[in-house]
């Protein structure tokens, strides 16, 4: 059969076009021009001497902000309140087109090199599925012949060699990017340590503090600030007037948390302010950042609209009410295992979260790591993609996209 293979010209993919060819296929080979930084040239004639049969290069950039950064900006999308969602929006635009060009080529497969362990195979499959019910799906990540076989990067590269396959010559980046107009991500590697420092800051005009959050022995006082220490100057603050104000004091400096905007107030009119809360922008950056750290998954999602309750009820002024009584205590409640340390930097009007620690992290290296299989079974994730898909690949969809060609 025919498959079409999602294509980067980056190792992976050209290894997993060669095993495609092994096992008896016809690849046709698709890279999504999306806004990163890539010669496609290079990439179409790497392909072609792989032995593609067809090598699509397709720009995607204008349908890219237009069908789905657009409506991210629309939504203000953010995923628990910091992400931009720069690589989610990406990968429905690549399998859309890919799907197209599937049915166009009388493709049966389609294939991709996202691992295992990662949201970008259920992303990339459940828009397939839903826009082409009956696709094959070859995720070589998750297929044992495969994983078995190319066990780690030197064995990528030994496959390539001998395939002749073009090797990369420049040192391999101690991390995973993924690049497009919206962001460039960074994830793997010496990330996956929650507390490595990826790169240590060039300019002296910084403050960098550790922000400690610990369990106090009186009751509201969980998941606050205790200790603040200043990594240049070893200073240590740690009363609660102190810790705010020294952080007011540092953030002051750099600009930390200006903003002019215009809102809504209860009476019903709309109203411009400018505020500037150098401390609490510090504090928020860091307790979101320990919270999303230590929080069961669920917890943390019901917990985060009480807080959008919270502020609409202070907002009002009903601190002093039965319903903000109740929902304060929920959320003292989940503090309960809010507690570590995190390292940041503030320069020029921004926060850098620099890594974090903590004794009641629930985050698992091995668990989530792409250099060890841990307590996973990749092959899983096909059942569960599948199962998503049982409803979106029974709607009836209306072919709505014009293919120019
Ligand atoms: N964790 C982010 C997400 O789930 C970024 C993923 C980056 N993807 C990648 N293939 N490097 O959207
Ligand atoms: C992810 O999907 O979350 C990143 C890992 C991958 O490339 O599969």
């Amino acid at each position: 059969g025919t498959v079409v293979l999602a294509y980067s010209g980056g190792l992976d993919t050209s290894c997993i076009l060669v095993w495609l060819k092994e096992q008896g296929y016809d690849v046709i080979t698709y890279l999504a021009n999306i806004g990163q930084d890539e010669d496609f040239e290079a990439a179409q004639k790497k392909a072609e001497s792989l032995g593609a049969k067809k090598v699509f290069i397709e720009d995607l950039r204008a349908e890219f902000v237009e069908d789905f950064i657009w409506p991210a900006v629309q939504a203000n999308a953010v995923y628990e309140d910091r992400y931009l969602l720069g690589t989610a929006v990406a990968r429905p635009c690549i399998a859309r087109r890919q799907v197209e060009i599937a049915r166009r080529e009388g493709a049966h497969f389609v294939s991709h090199g996202a691992t295992g362990k990662g949201n970008d195979q259920i992303r990339f499959e459940l828009t397939c599925y839903a826009l082409y019910p009956e696709v094959k799906i070859i995720a070589p990540w998750r297929i044992p012949e495969f994983y078995n076989r190319f066990r780690g990067r030197t064995d990528l590269m030994e496959y390539a060699q001998k395939h002749g396959i073009p090797v990369p010559v420049t040192p391999r980046a101690p991390w995973s990017m993924d690049a497009n107009l919206m962001h460039i991500s960074y994830e793997s590697g010496i990330l996956e340590n929650p507390k490595v420092r990826p790169v240590p800051s060039l300019c002296a005009m910084y403050s960098d503090v550790c922000v400690i959050f610990k369990k106090s022995s009186l009751f509201p006082f969980l998941g606050v600030p205790v200790k603040v220490t200043n990594v240049k100057d070893s200073k240590v603050t740690s009363s609660p007037l102190d810790i705010f104000s020294y952080l007011n004091d540092i953030g002051g400096k750099h600009g930390v948390g200006r903003i002019d905007i215009v809102e809504n107030r209860f009476i019903g009119m709309k109203s411009r302010g400018i505020y500037e809360t150098p401390g609490g922008t510090i504090l928020l950056k860091a307790h979101l950042d320990i919270e999303t750290f230590t929080m069961d998954k669920e917890v943390r999602r019901i917990k985060q609209g009480l807080g959008i309750k919270f502020s609409e009820l202070v907002y009002n002024g009903f601190w002093d009410s039965p319903e903000c009584d109740f929902v304060r205590h929920c959320i003292t409640k989940s503090q309960e295992n809010v507690e570590g340390k995190v390292q940041l930097s503030v320069f020029k009007g921004q926060v850098y979260i620099l890594g974090r620690d903590s004794p009641t992290s629930l985050y698992n290296e091995e668990l989530v790591s792409m250099d060890v299989q841990g307590d996973y079974d990749p092959c899983d994730a096909s059942g569960f993609i599948r199962i998503n898909a049982v409803r979106l690949a029974s709607r009836i969809i209306i072919p709505n996209i014009v293919i120019s060609n």
